[in-house]
């Protein structure tokens, strides 16, 4: 009886409170005044000069700026292959700034995919197994990461050629594949710094096919890139110069529904 009394209490009590919010969900990347000097003294470089930036879960940042300005050493820092010098860096609401090497390069692993401009394949191990490599780092069985692997290869439009080594690809298939391998751990975020710089035009349109397609099914990106082409398929771009923002925008993206453009000029 004094049971069922406190159950519809409890009831009505629910029926009057305010729904409970959904807790905040911590940006992806929450840069603080970050800095960057490389070397001591007369030798020092400046090369990132108080950065504040947050990027959201879902987000498409292109990042601009001239040779020199900072982009990858912002993005290396992003990526946790490097430590501010000042400032304090939050990736998914962790403190980069309080971690050692070995819990830096496990934050690394689960969170963080890499592509760079010169694809970083081993060329003399198959494609399937350059995918896998992440995923034995992270301690993934055979079985499991064999079947990953074949599905981001499906996902990039390689699992044809699972089996050849890289050698043998081309250069777009190469960074495809390097696609695969950085998102096959499905990591909170994908960092690539000029992905399509050593790519001609096809290819470069099939690789942003490819992030299109990543970001779509939700994924966060950030690409580096000079070009106009590459940077019109993000949803926000930020340039840099001189180590500092100097500009943060969001676009109607090429690709999407949205744009007017679409197509009609190519
Ligand atoms: N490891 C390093 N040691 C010393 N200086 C460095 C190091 N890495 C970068 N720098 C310097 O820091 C500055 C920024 O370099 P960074 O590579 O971040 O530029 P970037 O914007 O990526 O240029 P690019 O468009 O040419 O790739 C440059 O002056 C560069 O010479
Ligand atoms: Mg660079």
């Amino acid at each position: 009886m004094v049971s069922a009394l406190r159950a519809t209490r409890a009831a009505g009590d629910a029926a009057t409170q305010p729904p409970v919010e959904p807790p905040v969900e911590p940006p992806v990347i929450d840069l603080h005044d970050v800095h960057k000097v490389y070397g001591q003294g007369a030798a020092a470089v400046h090369a990132v000069r108080g950065i504040t930036l947050r990027v959201n879960r879902g987000d498409y940042v292109a990042v601009m700026g001239a040779s020199g300005s900072g982009k990858s050493t912002l993005m290396h820092i992003v990526g946790c292959l490097d430590v501010p010098s000042s400032g304090r860096y939050l990736l998914e609401g962790i403190d980069i700034g309080e971690l050692d090497e070995s819990q830096l390069a496990l934050v690394r692993n689960r969170k963080v995919g890499f592509v760079f401009q010169s694809f970083n394949l081993l060329p003399r191990t198959t494609t399937v197994q350059n995918v896998e490599l992440p995923l034995a780092y992270a301690g993934v069985r055979r079985p499991e990461r064999r079947h990953r692997a074949l599905a981001a290869l499906e996902l990039v439009g390689l699992r044809e050629i699972a089996d050849r080594t890289p050698r043998t690809l081309s250069g777009g298939q190469q960074q495809r594949a390097a696609v695969a391998r950085a998102i096959v751990t499905n990591p909170s975020l994908l960092l690539a710094d000029e992905p399509t710089g050593n790519l001609d035009s096809a290819a470069t349109r099939e690789l942003l096919a490819v992030l299109d397609r990543s970001h779509a099914g939700g994924g966060t990106i950030v690409v580096v890139t000079h070009e106009r082409e590459v940077a019109a398929h993000a949803r926000r771009v930020v340039n840099i110069r001189d180590g500092r923002v100097i500009g943060d925008r969001v676009q109607v993206p090429s690709g999407s529904p949205e744009s007017p453009t679409d197509e009609a000029v190519d």
